[in-house]
């Protein structure tokens, strides 16, 4: 692997995209101070200009170097989570290029925790902007099939670190305008926040908010039309499809519904840790399936679930018009 990290370095250096796994998803990373390079992240994806990308670092004692300023508040964060699944929107540094914050005046940075990508970084020496590694509005990689199945040739090299152990993406928090909000409930739910702040941190954004895609009512999407349906109304709802005859695929957790002939029953573990690993590899096993729909179990409405109930709202709403029963 020592000689994988110094070919990705050398791409790197080169100006080419470099895919590699984080503890969340895999992002798709290009040397942050070079813009020529990281425009090959916005063809690469298909992303629209202008949403700014995280700056992706070796170790928490580089903030400084990547953020113009500090609040007390986030340096508790990073202290408290770094490295791991918390990005901070802080105000940028001189010397960042326009096109890694989308010309806003903050810049998203975050420590990840995994030992390939501290790696990279390490032997990089410097920021690596990453985003995730898939196609604009598509489902997050959590695997590096996942990465070569959406972007191929598009990537110099992707480096193999098996499955994600987080499955998605970290929690976004913004301390650039006073009390801290967070911009996309992620692996790090509120209260682990509020219990090192002090405080409550604002979900969501004003209105001077910055640009999240990730916070696009529609992202995360799978192909097939998805809908999420409460615990409750799911055997209904299954049978409903039956007695349609649409090819439909349920994805559930544990045993809440009993076995319908005709339909695809895939059980999803009942934690929400076990459920956010799994969950993307499970949306695109089942959208290969290329049926009619995708009805998922809604999620619990608890802190824990947040995260996943985000996610699964807005792959219901990214996919497309469900032919509902
Ligand atoms: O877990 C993750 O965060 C993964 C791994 C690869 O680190 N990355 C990821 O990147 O999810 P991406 O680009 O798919 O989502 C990053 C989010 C976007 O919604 C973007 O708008 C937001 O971070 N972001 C980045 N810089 C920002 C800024 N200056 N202000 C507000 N939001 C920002
Ligand atoms: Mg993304």
């Amino acid at each position: 692997m020592r000689e994988e990290i110094a070919r990705a370095v050398a791409a790197l250096r080169a100006g080419e995209l470099v895919a590699f796994p984080t503890e969340t998803v895999y992002g798709l990373g290009a040397d942050a101070l070079d813009p020529v390079a990281v425009a090959k992240i916005f063809a690469a994806k298909r992303r629209p200009a202008g949403h700014p990308l995280i700056v992706h670092l070796p170790a928490p004692g580089d903030l400084a170097r990547w953020a113009a300023r500090v609040p007390e508040e986030a340096m508790r964060l990073a202290q408290a989570f770094w490295p791991g699944p918390l990005t901070l929107i802080l105000e940028r540094a001189h010397g960042i290029p326009d096109i890694v914050t989308g010309g806003q005046h903050t810049v998203g940075l975050r420590v990840p925790d995994h030992p390939l990508a501290l790696a990279l970084l390490a032997a990089f020496g410097s920021g690596i902007a990453a985003p995730s590694a898939n196609r604009h509005g598509r489902i997050s990689p959590t695997t590096a099939q996942h990465v070569r199945e959406e972007l191929g040739d598009a990537v110099a090299l992707i480096l193999d670190g098996g499955a994600c152990r987080i499955g998605i993406e970290s929690t976004i928090v913004d301390c650039s305008r006073g009390s801290p909000a967070i911009l996309r409930p992620g692996a790090i739910a509120a209260g682990r926040i509020a219990a090192v702040l002090g405080v409550d941190p604002i979900e969501g954004a004003s209105g001077a908010a910055p640009r999240v895609p990730g916070a696009l009512p529609a992202h995360y999407a799978p192909r097939t039309p998805l809908r999420l349906v409460q615990p409750e109304a799911l055997s209904a709802d299954i049978s409903a499809c039956i007695a349609r005859h649409l090819r439909v695929a349920v994805l559930a957790r544990e045993a809440t519904v009993a076995m319908h002939s005709g339909v695809i029953l895939r059980r999803a573990p009942g934690d929400a840790s076990g459920y956010a690993r799994d969950l993307y590899a499970q949306l695109r096993a089942l959208d290969a399936l290329g049926l009619d729909a995708i009805v998922v179990e809604a999620p619990p409405a608890t802190p824990e679930w947040r995260a996943i109930d985000d996610r699964l709202a807005r792959a219901a709403a990214g996919a497309p018009a469900p032919d509902a029963p």
